[in-house]
């Protein structure tokens, strides 16, 4: 392993990845493959800006032409998959986008790197795969019952993954992470949204009772966990990565407001998610079996997070424009209306 090829390392985690990665492989080399949508932001790579180890590339992971050549261009031998439409609210919006990277362009990437010759390939999946977990925890053999479009994106990713691993015998891995927080997310997910909009006295939309259960990750325990299963992962397997601290929402947006500041009463109880799955947790014993642990508490990595947001809000100011505005307005308008009648 020497040259890797990291899709979507503009992202939330994917730049986390990145930015983890030049530091502690100084003898690697990472590319950072980006389509640079929405989500994708170049800000987030500004600590690797001067790291020689590090080289950015703007293109698609569904377009044939642009992965053949950024293979080939940095003799790539190792592909780390983040890219992906990955916000679940977009996708009950607009399902279309979601098939095209997470399916087509996961596909594109395996069979242009088959071709090619590459070695490893690890897929970033994600918990919603298992769908709604009424009780007990996900172990890396159950089936999978996607929910939303965004989860059945992901499972179609993985499907394919698996699929060339066992025909071709390709060197894949595949991680399956939980919810993820931390500096850098775009803030349309849950902790950086909340945050922003109650820096500014905004009111916050929580979905229904606000009672659903996610497992919170810190962003840098999920970026360690991806390398320990892209060097110590068996190929053919798939590894949890989880918090394994599980939290009501409704919690979560009380703590957040606490150490902000700020009053209670800017929660809103609106309109529930469209197939809102109600909790997802996993069991993460085995990647803990390569040596993983995660390092940070769900108090500490809440405390980074709101420091992070209150002292960079020339990162995020400039996001919540154009774009931004408009999603917004698609997806809360009617809700928060509704709250208010
Ligand atoms: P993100 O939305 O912040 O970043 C996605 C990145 O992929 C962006 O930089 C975007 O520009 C890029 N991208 C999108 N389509 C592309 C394409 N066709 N070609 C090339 N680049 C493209 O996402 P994230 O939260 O950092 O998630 C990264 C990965 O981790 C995703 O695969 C997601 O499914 C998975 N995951 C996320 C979480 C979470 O809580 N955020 C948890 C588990 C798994
Ligand atoms: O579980 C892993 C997944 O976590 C990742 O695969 C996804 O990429 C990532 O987006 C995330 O999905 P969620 O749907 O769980 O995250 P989100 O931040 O959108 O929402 C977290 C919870 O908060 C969820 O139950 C919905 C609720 N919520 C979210 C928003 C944006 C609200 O109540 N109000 C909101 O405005």
């Amino acid at each position: 392993m020497k040259n890797i090829l990291v899709t979507g390392g503009a992202g939330f985690i994917g730049s986390a990845f990145v930015r983890y990665m030049v530091n502690a492989y100084p003898h690697y080399t990472l590319v950072t493959f980006d389509k640079l949508t929405y989500a994708g932001n170049l800000d987030n790579l500004l600590p690797v800006k001067n790291a020689s180890n590090h080289h950015f590339e703007q293109g698609d992971i569904a377009d044939r032409e642009s992965v053949q050549s950024v293979l080939e261009q940095h003799k790539i031998d190792t592909i780390v998959n983040f890219a992906a439409e990955s916000h679940v609210d977009r996708s009950i919006l607009e399902p279309e986008a979601f098939i095209r990277t997470d399916v087509f362009g996961v596909y594109t990437l395996l069979e242009v790197g088959r071709q090619v010759g590459i070695g490893r390939f690890v897929q970033v999946s994600t918990d919603e795969v298992y769908g709604d977990v009424h009780e007990g925890f996900s172990v890396e053999t159950d089936s999978f019952l996607p929910n939303s479009p965004y989860a059945a994106s992901k499972a179609g990713g993985e499907m394919m993954v698996r699929s060339y691993h066992v025909t071709y015998g390709m060197d894949t891995v595949i991680t399956r992470g939980s919810n993820t927080y931390g500096p850098y997310q775009y803030p349309e997910k849950l902790v950086p949204f909340f945050i922003t909009e109650a820096m500014d006295d905004k009111p916050l939309p929580l979905y229904g009772d606000g009672m659903q259960i996610r497992d919170w990750l810190y962003v840098d325990d999920h970026a360690r966990g991806i390398d320990v299963a892209l060097h110590k992962g068996k190929s053919g397997e798939a590894y949890n990565i989880a918090g394994e601290d599980l939290r009501h929402n409704i919690e979560v947006a009380k703590k957040m407001l606490s150490l902000l500041g700020k009053p209670e009463s800017l929660l809103k109880h609106v309109p529930d998610r469209e197939g809102h799955d109600r909790r997802y947790a996993m069991n993460a014993d085995k990647l803990r079996g390569l040596g993983w642990e995660r390092q940070m508490t769900f108090e500490e990595g809440l405390h980074n997070t709101v420091s992070w947001y209150k002292t960079n809000d020339w990162w995020w100011r400039k996001i919540k424009t154009g774009e931004y505005l408009d999603y917004y307005k698609k997806q809360y308008a009617a809700r928060l209306a509704a709250a208010e009648s």
